[in-house]
């Protein structure tokens, strides 16, 4: 079905394209993507100007990361019939969107914001006292608002950008009439789902899955997992509920695995490296269709390309008609 005659509400949301995505990008937010797209109207983005806010110095990876993601994104199960999948660059009425919304929204929102002076205060390696960079959050109001989104799937960290997006979308329609739906965040519950050290899943920690992980790379990397630090020796009883191997269990092994594991590690009645192996084998199983789509469309980089193009054309006929309601709205058509 074509979005524009779709009944269903619309769903929005976009990712920075910077680097590969992990296991964690999946079961935290890209799972629930695909869950989305039978009962919304879906739009997903790759959000590459966002990308440039923080790292305008090297933008040479940005292309190759926007392919990357693409081939991510369909392998977890985004399907393009479905969910209409493109370039935020490519639609370039996002810029023109966020230069209208940028006049009425005030500085102070955007000092506001917990993600700005946060990251302001921890990326101390880069200059982010760039105009962009305060403005990161109009223009994502932009993307939201161009789709006359309903629901923003996001994570918690985002919600207070949902926020923003709500207080211009008021504003907006204060002043030039009703033009945008309020949008809501769409929180999900999801399973938390640990790094192999333990920590949260982040790339710059170096305890991640990669989605491109081949089996045997996962096995390696599950091999040296971290487990309950306790238990030193195979005698010794552990406790799965500080184990992240256990973490794993609870989302990819059957219930029944899942009960011996939580029964025997206690009496020690099982060893880490008996533990870890069935782990990553129903890891690994689970995962089989994401990885073999993977293999499939990396092996035919045109077929992605004419994906992107597709969904990009789509975006961008949908943004054209949200421009010209801003325009007349705005008496500047
Ligand atoms: N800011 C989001 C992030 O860092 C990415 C993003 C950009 C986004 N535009 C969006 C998310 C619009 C949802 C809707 O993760
Ligand atoms: Fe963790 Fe399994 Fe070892 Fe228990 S037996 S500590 S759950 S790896």
């Amino acid at each position: 079905m074509s979005p524009e005659v779709s009944k269903k509400p619309r769903v929005l949301s976009g990712m920075r394209p910077t680097g590969k995505l992990h296991l964690g990008n999946l079961v935290g937010a890209l799972n629930n993507w695909v869950k989305l797209q039978n009962r919304y109207d879906c739009f997903h983005f790759i959000a590459d100007w966002h990308a440039l806010t923080s790292d305008f110095a090297d933008t040479s990876k940005v292309k190759e990361y926007r392919v990357e993601m693409m081939i991510d994104w369909l392998a977890a199960g985004l399907d393009p019939r479905k969910s209409v999948m493109f370039i935020q660059s490519a639609v370039p009425q996002h810029a023109e969107l966020h230069l209208i919304l940028s006049m009425i929204t005030p500085l102070g929102w955007l000092e506001r914001v917990p993600s700005y002076k946060e990251q302001k205060e921890n990326l101390t390696d880069r200059d982010l006292g760039n105009y962009g960079f305060l403005g990161y959050p109009v223009l994502q109001a932009a993307d939201i608002l161009m789709y006359k989104g309903n629901f923003v799937p996001v994570g918690e960290d985002q919600v207070p950008h949902v926020e923003l997006t709500r207080e211009i979308c008021r504003r907006f329609n204060s002043y030039y009439g009703e033009v945008f739906p309020e949008p809501e965040a769409l929180l999900t519950p999801v399973p938390r789902l640990p790094g192999l050290d333990g920590r949260k899943m982040s790339k710059s920690y170096g305890n991640v899955i990669y989605l491109s992980d081949t089996p045997e790379e996962i096995t390696k990397k599950v091999r040296v997992m971290m487990t309950d630090p306790a238990r030193k020796r195979r005698s010794d009883p552990g406790d799965p509920d500080v184990c992240p191997v256990f973490s794993y269990h609870k989302i990819y092994s059957p219930d029944e695995t899942i009960q011996t594991v939580n029964r025997e590690c206690r009496t020690a009645g099982i060893g880490c490296i008996e533990c870890k192996q069935s782990m990553s084998q129903h890891l690994i199983e689970s995962l089989s269709p994401l990885l073999h789509r993977r293999k499939e469309y990396e092996s035919s980089k045109s077929d992605i390309l004419d994906i992107m193009e597709e969904g990009n054309h789509k975006a961008r006929e949908e943004a054209e008609r949200t421009m010209e309601e801003v325009r007349r709205a705005v008496k500047l058509a």
